[in-house]
């Protein structure tokens, strides 16, 4: 089938994992390498779009002149940022590994290693993709991601929901050859109202195609009303 040309569309994709200072030189992260998304982001760029990626700290960089890049430490910050532009948008893809949680005080001096045991409160971050669906126009189309290790469909079908996403990427840590820093990816798509479809195991700008195929065409469906 025919590429979708996404000239004239704005997108804004999430990336990369978020870093929530634990004291000025330590945090919580995680293992996301922000490679999904900036795959995404090319890929878009590439057929057209006005790309707008909030990234996660990362040393990879995305690399296309429509592509703008918002660098972003903490969740608060990718909310921030997503917030004040997501209104102005025609689609958003949410693929940044978002902490769910950030040390509720974080120390304004170096934690010393005095106690055998250390406890650091935390509270949980602003699900961005849910505050976002929250507002979400009848012509915009959210995108999100899900990462599982047991019940994947299950989970991912209901944060289809809980989310308003129009469908939802699950990343299988199960399936080799897909996950954190690799080059490749194998995913499995969940709609709304149609059947999930699973993909064979593909470098990530293949996979970057296949999601924007399918996003190609909902944003078709959505302007033609
Ligand atoms: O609930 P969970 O983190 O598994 O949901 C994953 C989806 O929600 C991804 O699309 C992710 O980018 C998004 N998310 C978010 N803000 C959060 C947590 C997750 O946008 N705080």
């Amino acid at each position: 089938c025919p590429q979708t040309s996404f000239t004239g569309k704005s997108i804004m994709i999430t990336a990369g994992p978020t870093q929530e200072a634990i004291d000025p030189v330590r945090y919580i992260s995680n293992q996301s390498s922000g490679k999904m998304g900036i795959a995404l982001a090319e890929e878009a760029a590439r057929r057209g779009a006005a790309v707008h990626l909030v990234l996660g700290p990362t040393h990879l960089k995305a690399n296309h002149p429509n592509i703008r890049t918002i660098p972003v430490d903490t969740a608060l910050e990718m909310y921030k940022a997503a917030q004040s532009i997501h209104g102005k948008m025609d689609a958003a893809v949410f693929a940044a590994a978002v902490a769910d949680y950030a040390p509720s005080q974080p120390a304004t001096e170096k934690l010393k290693k005095t106690d055998e045991e250390l406890h650091i409160s935390l509270r949980k971050n602003p699900d961005i993709a849910y505050l976002l669906g929250t507002q979400k126009n009848g012509r915009q189309i959210h995108v999100g991601f899900a990462l599982e290790t047991e019940q994947e469909s299950k989970f991912a079908l209901e944060k289809l929901q809980n989310k308003n996403f129009d469908f939802i990427v699950l990343n299988s840590l199960k399936d080799e050859g897909a996950g954190f820093q690799k080059d490749t990816n194998q995913i499995t798509l969940f709609f709304k109202n149609k059947p999930s479809l699973k993909t064979s195991v593909l470098p990530k700008k293949e996979i970057a195609g296949i999601i924007l195929d399918e996003l190609g065409r909902l944003l078709d469906t959505t302007t033609k009303e």
